[in-house]
């Protein structure tokens, strides 16, 4: 069975001197397409991407969870580091890889120009010397996302990652495979991360990220789809294909999206746009013009820099005032008794829109602004950032959860449904059935 699937395999040439055939070769998918799970066991909510890796002995498939982090500068995850390898020398469920040496390119320009950049983080030293060839490894700093700490993995040749191919209606009988560079890290670097979740998928804009590492139709579109289920995957696409999520299925996604430009930061690989207001019920907080804004898959909640949250809790307050008030639970400033009138009732709030270049209107509706945190209360979903944070908003994930969100790298910029609940749908809606 498994030679089976390997054999469906999609082959994909990078060879240059082969790009004229390329061109002429029509694939029989417009994207791949991978399931997103959301965890609600760490620290904090977080979202994984599934992908297949190969045993060492290239016969079965071990399935890899990757959290979502669409700011690292590359992929790491949990696997060892073997410079020979031969029958049996790598465990039982674990992933050994082939070392890349100091002496490599990739090894300076990772840890030059592609590393993580945070001040707090010793620089890490070249490796030492391994048994056997007598090469030095190449070690670069890691960031924990899940709690901001410091570590240090071993950047190396990764195995195959093998993803199902779509028409973006469904999965398609052909896969398709990628050939990374990933950074190996012990297990212990992986404790607080949800369970069954041993690395990070970069998804930002760095050369050692995922995108690199697909052919060129498929790297120029990312759509990101976060679940606000934990039972149901919500989804990843890479291609510029249409995108269909039921019950409709005959309507494009993408005629759902508007856009707004990817702006470029000169210190990070991640995402920004800029917002020019935030308009609570007809009344505009103003900004600055093009006030710089973050898409975080990292943080849970969009933070706002203290002048810019005083001023969304205090009109926010004002349109809600007939909700009952209770007493703000941390993270969060404002919170409303939702059972004063007998069991939970659900609440419903007026929309927070994120005005973007152009008048373009990012709405926040009630299931990305409000969250029940206990079973009487629940809170407005923004935090407090600080009087000083930069960048001054940054977006985060429960704003995100049920939205569509397109990345188009080539034409860079960024396209967002608003909430797909508004729309009879929701992210945890594609048909991950193979098409017959
Ligand atoms: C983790 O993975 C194991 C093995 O695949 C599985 O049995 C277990 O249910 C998973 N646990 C969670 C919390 O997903
Ligand atoms: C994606 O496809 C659409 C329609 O076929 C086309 O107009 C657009 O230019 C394409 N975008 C990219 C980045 O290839
Ligand atoms: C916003 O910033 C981007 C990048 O710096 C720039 O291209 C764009 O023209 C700016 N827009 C406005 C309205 O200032
Ligand atoms: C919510 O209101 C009800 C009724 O007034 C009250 O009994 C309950 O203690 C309140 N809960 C909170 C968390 O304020
Ligand atoms: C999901 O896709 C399969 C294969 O194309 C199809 O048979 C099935 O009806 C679809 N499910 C729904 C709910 O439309």
């Amino acid at each position: 069975m498994s030679l089976l699937i390997k054999l469906t395999i999609v082959v994909v040439a990078f060879i240059s001197h082969e790009h004229e055939a390329i061109a002429q070769f029509q694939p029989p998918y417009t994207s791949i397409v991978i399931p997103v799970s959301k965890h609600i066991d760490a620290a904090k909510p977080l979202y994984s991407a599934k992908i297949l890796t190969v045993y060492e002995d290239y016969t079965q498939y071990l399935p890899l969870n990757f959290l979502i982090d669409i700011d690292a500068p590359f992929i790491w995850h949990e696997c060892d580091l073997q410079w020979n390898h031969y029958p049996g020398s790598c465990p039982p469920n674990t992933l050994c890889n082939y070392p890349i040496s100091c002496e490599e390119y990739q090894c300076e320009d990772v840890r030059t120009t592609y590393s993580y950049d945070n001040p707090s983080c010793r620089p890490v030293n070249k490796g030492p010397t391994l048994p056997g060839w007598g090469y030095c490894t190449c070690p670069v700093t890691v960031v924990n996302p899940v709690t901001g700490s410091c570590g240090q993995a071993l950047l190396s040749y990764d195995h195959e990652y093998t993803v199902s191919t779509s028409d973006g209606r469904n999965v398609l009988s052909g896969l398709y495979g990628a050939y990374p560079n990933a950074a190996c890290a012990p297990s212990s670097s992986f404790e607080s991360f949800p369970t069954n979740v041993t690395g990070v998928m970069a998804l930002s804009t760095s050369p050692y990220a995922l995108p690199t590492y697909l052919n060129g139709p498929l790297k120029s579109i990312m759509a990101l789809c976060l679940p606000s289920t934990l039972s149901v995957p919500g989804v990843l696409f890479y291609g510029n294909s249409s995108y269909y999520l039921l019950p409709q299925s005959d309507v494009d996604v993408k005629s759902f999206l508007s856009y707004t430009p990817l702006l470029k930061h000169p210190y990070s690989f991640g995402y920004f746009i800029g917002v020019n207001a935030i308009v609570i019920k007809k009344r505009s907080i103003d900004l600055l013009a093009n006030t710089t804004t973050k898409l975080s898959t990292i943080d849970p909640y969009t933070t706002l820099r203290t002048d810019i949250y005083n001023h969304v809790v205090r009109r926010f307050s004002l349109v809600t005032k007939r909700i009952p008030p209770a007493e703000p639970i941390a993270p969060f400033g404002l919170c409303f008794n939702t059972s004063t009138k007998g069991p939970k009732v659900s609440i419903k709030v007026p929309d927070i829109d994120f005005v973007l270049e152009e008048g373009k209107k990012w709405s926040v509706s009630t299931g990305n602004s409000i969250k029940q945190v206990t079973e009487d209360v629940a809170c407005l979903a923004f935090v407090d950032g600080g009087a000083t944070s930069e960048p001054a908003i940054v977006i985060g994930t429960y704003q995100f959860e049920d939205n569509f969100l397109v990345f188009d790298l080539e034409k860079s910029r960024f396209g967002f449904s608003s909430s797909l609940l508004r729309k009879k749908t929701c992210c945890a809606s594609f048909n991950f059935t193979m098409a017959t």
